[in-house]
Formats: structure tokens, C-alpha cells, sequence
């Protein structure tokens, strides 16, 4: 099969397009052929090197989300046939969804939403996991309690603001004066402009204030939340895992969430997207050959939505 593969760590163009084997599927997993995957910063985290103290191991195939065809399932995998239609998360450790085939742990994907195409599904698995378990899991986001959402119109941003909106939230979100009108129309109430908005200084309290983008910590916006409101973080730094930790008794909470590749989350997003609930914008879609191209667009972090990587033309 066809791969994007790298032998070391460094800029893009250590990715290159090579011939590997079609992976085989563990008793527990499934091979999928692969239609689409999509793109997420953590790749060119990984690509640069940036977590070698626990990625040693190559060659590396990149990407974690994927949509496809099931093409074989392992000895003890029950619920998925060949011919059905998938989408899914592979941990960002492992990879592999820069390939015309991927093998994922059967819990690790769930039936595609009908009313999406490869492309659209693919787009949704990192991002909107994370956007879920940051609201609704981390932050408890209950309906009626106002949260903000800094950093809404990229991947986790836009799904952020979607699943807020629907789960009855009032939503205050910020983007760059360009994308104001698409966070408006993804359900946002306020929409800041975050380049001549002073957040720190607003006058209102939130319930819950989701970092996306990463320049927002506990530190510089705790005086925003309610006395019981939560501040959840996508940024990994040594202070942001401390707080997770070592606040678990204080009554304002700051977490980092750490996306988890779950079925019954896959799940939910698909009936999300099969009810109209939730949508999915792709930025730019390029052919797996040009994976170079693609990070070096997503990591000119101006995408609005997502970066797809198109495996078989639609
Ligand atoms: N810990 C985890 O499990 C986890 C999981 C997923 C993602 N993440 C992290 O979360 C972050 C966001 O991921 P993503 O997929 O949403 O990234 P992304 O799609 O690359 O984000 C692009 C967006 O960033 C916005 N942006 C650029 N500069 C900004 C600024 N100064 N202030 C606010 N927004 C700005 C842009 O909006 P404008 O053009 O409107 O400025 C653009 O729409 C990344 O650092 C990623 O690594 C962590």
C-alpha cells in the first residue's frame, strides 16, 4: 500500500510517500481501507519530534483520524463486518492514518454518520472527542451556564462551540475578525473579536472558560470564572498538568484534557451528525501525496475547520 512515512524527526519534508505493507489486524482489531484523514496538530508535534522522550520507534506513519471501509476484523471482534463504513480515532502515539490502510483497536472506531461523506468524517474524530470530553466531561457543562470558548474556529473550536450550543449552553467565543460571522453561524451567542478584545478584562463570569487555542491559562483568566466555574486547557505544558492534578480539591478547577479514542463517543457524534446537531467545515482537502503541503497549511494555524487528506477521490 501506498504511505506517508518518516525515518526521523524534523521539518515536513522528511514525510515522504513510500510502498509499505498492508498492515494485518490483531484478534481485536480491524483493517480499514482507508477513504480519508484528516489532519491535527498533534501530527506535527510528533513529526518534529516534540514527544521523542516517549516515540523513538520508526519509521512513523503519521495521523490518527481516519474514515473508510472495513476490509478484515480480527479473530475476536464482533459488531464490525467487511464492506461497513467507519470513521475513527488511532492515539496519536500509534498513527497510521496517513496510509491507504490503517489497523485500529475495535474500540476505536464506530460507524461512519450517513449523512457525511469520507471527507466531512474524517474531520471529526480528535477534534470533536476533544471538544466533548472537554465540555461535558471535565467541565461538567450543564444547560443554562455560560462558557467561553477562545480559539472557536479551528478544529476543536468549531465543534466546541456546536456541542455548547446544543447542550444548552450560552456561548461566548472568540476568533479573528475574519471567521466572526462562522463562529456566529456554529451557534455562537457573543462573538469576540480576540486581536481588540481585552478577555482578561471582561466584565462577565463563566461557568466554564475552554482554553482551544492555549494562550489563555488558569493564571491569566481565573478571575473570569464563577466561584465553582472550571478552566480546561488542550495545552500539555509541566504548570498545566500540575493544576489537573494537584487541584482535584479546590472549588475552581483548572484540567488539561487528554483526547481518549472512545466507540460510545464515536457514537454519539454520529447520531449528533445524523440529527443536523452537528457539522463539520473543511478548510482544505489535499491528495495524500501532497501530506507536506497539508501540514505545512495546518500549521500556519489559520485553517477554519479542518485539513482533510483525500486517500481515494471522492
Ligand atoms: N490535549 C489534547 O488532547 C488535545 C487534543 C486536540 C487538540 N489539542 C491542541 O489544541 C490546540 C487547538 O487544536 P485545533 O485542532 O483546534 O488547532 P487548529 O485547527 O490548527 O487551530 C486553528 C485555529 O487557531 C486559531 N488561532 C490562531 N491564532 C490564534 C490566537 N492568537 N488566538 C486564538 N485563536 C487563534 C485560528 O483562528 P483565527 O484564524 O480566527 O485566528 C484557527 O482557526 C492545538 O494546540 C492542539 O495541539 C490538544
Amino acid at each position: 500500500m501506498k504511505a506517508i512515512r518518516y525515518h526521523r524527526y524534523g521539518p515536513t519534508d522528511v514525510m515522504a510517500l513510500e510502498e509499505v505493507p498492508v498492515p494485518r489486524p490483531g484478534a481485536r482489531e480491524v483493517l480499514v481501507k482507508v477513504h480519508a484523514a484528516a489532519l491535527n496538530p498533534v501530527d506535527c508535534e510528533i513529526r518534529k519530534g516534540r514527544l521523542s522522550f516517549l516515540l523513538w520507534r520508526f519509521p512513523r506513519i503519521p495521523g490518527s483520524d481516519f474514515s473508510g471501509e472495513v476490509v478484515a476484523v480480527g479473530s475476536k471482534v464482533r459488531g464490525f463486518h467487511p464492506g461497513d463504513l467507519v470513521y475513527g480515532m488511532s492515539p496519536a502515539f500509534q498513527g497510521g492514518a496517513y496510509a491507504e490502510y490503517v489497523c485500529v483497536r475495535r474500540d476505536r472506531l464506530a460507524f461512519k454518520p450517513a449523512t457525511l461523506g469520507f471527507g466531512e468524517a474524517a474531520g471529526i474524530p480528535l477534534a470533536a472527542l476533544t471538544a466533548l470530553q472537554s465540555l461535558r466531561d471535565l467541565a461538567d457543562l450543564q444547560r443554562g451556564q455560560k462558557v467561553f470558548i477562545h480559539g472557536a474556529s479551528g478544529g476543536v473550536g468549531m465543534f466546541a462551540v456546536q456541542l455548547a450550543h446544543a447542550m444548552g449552553a450560552h456561548v461566548t467565543a472568540s476568533s479573528s475578525a475574519r471567521n466572526l460571522d462562522f463562529i456566529r453561524s456554529l451557534g455562537a451567542d457573543v462573538c469576540l473579536d480576540y486581536a481588540i478584545t481585552d478577555i482578561a478584562a471582561l466584565p462577565e463570569r463563566f461557568d466554564v472558560f475552554f482554553d482551544v487555542y492555549g494562550n489563555h491559562s488558569f493564571g491569566r483568566v481565573h478571575h473570569l470564572l464563577t466561584p465553582t466555574g472550571t478552566h480546561v486547557t488542550t495545552i500539555p505544558t509541566i504548570k498545566n498538568i500540575g493544576r489537573h492534578f494537584l487541584r482535584p480539591f479546590a472549588v475552581q478547577k483548572s484540567k488539561m484534557v487528554a483526547v481518549q479514542s472512545r466507540r460510545d463517543d464515536l457514537d454519539h457524534l454520529r447520531i449528533l451528525c445524523d440529527k443536523g446537531l452537528l457539522r463539520t467545515i473543511t478548510d482544505r482537502i489535499f491528495p495524500l501525496a501532497q501530506a507536506v503541503e497539508a501540514q505545512e497549511f495546518l500549521e500556519t494555524r489559520r485553517a477554519r475547520g479542518k485539513v482533510v487528506l483525500e486517500v481515494i477521490p471522492s
